[in-house]
């Protein structure tokens, strides 16, 4: 197994700048910064490129209010041979009474690429907790339900 960092973790304030019309953080910019933090955690893995494939599971579970400390947990969970599937999880947390509200929660998958725009394999993730394990198992089921649905649509197009 890789002796690389496998959680990349962001945290910043929230800003004015970030708002949606109905006051809160826009929903698209918390997915910005899912992804932003998730391709750290992937090339941090695999020490190279890679792209980001797609996004499961993806649940906004609580807003993010301007002025709280956001923080964002990306974290490898399974590896393919070429793909990294990385849980993200987003806390909001009051600067001041310091409450923790855990606002959204996704698995996206990366694709590791040589320099040929290929994919290329990545280092083997092995879960050793049974948290880990549990991560490992619902990263599988949501890639199987991609590929399932996946199916459905194209024989459906035909
Ligand atoms: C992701 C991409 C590189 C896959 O290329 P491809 O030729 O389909 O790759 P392959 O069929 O050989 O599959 C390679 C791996 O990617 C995975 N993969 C391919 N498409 C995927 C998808 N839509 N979702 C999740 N995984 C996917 C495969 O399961 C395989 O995983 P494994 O090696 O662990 O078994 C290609 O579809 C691509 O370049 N997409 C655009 C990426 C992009 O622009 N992202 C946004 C900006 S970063």
């Amino acid at each position: 197994m890789s002796n690389r960092p496998r959680e990349c973790l962001f945290r910043w304030i929230s800003q004015p700048t970030d708002v949606n019309w109905g006051g809160k953080v826009h929903g698209g910019m918390v997915m910005k910064w899912m992804d932003q933090a998730a391709y750290a955690c992937a090339v941090g893995w695999c020490g190279g490129y890679a792209v980001t494939a797609s996004v499961g599971g993806m649940s906004f579970l609580k807003p993010i209010h301007i002025g709280d400390v956001v923080e964002v947990r990306a974290r490898v969970v399974l590896t393919g041979t070429s793909s990294l599937h990385i849980a993200v999880d987003v806390d909001a947390v009051e600067p001041i009474s310091q409450r923790r509200t855990r606002t959204t929660r996704c698995v996206m998958v990366f694709v590791a690429l040589d320099a040929d725009g290929k994919p290329t394999p990545v280092p083997c993730w092995t879960p050793r907790t049974e948290a880990d394990k549990r991560m490992a198992d619902y990263a599988d089921k949501l890639r199987d339900m991609r590929t399932d649905l996946d199916h459905e649509l194209y024989a459906a197009a035909e």
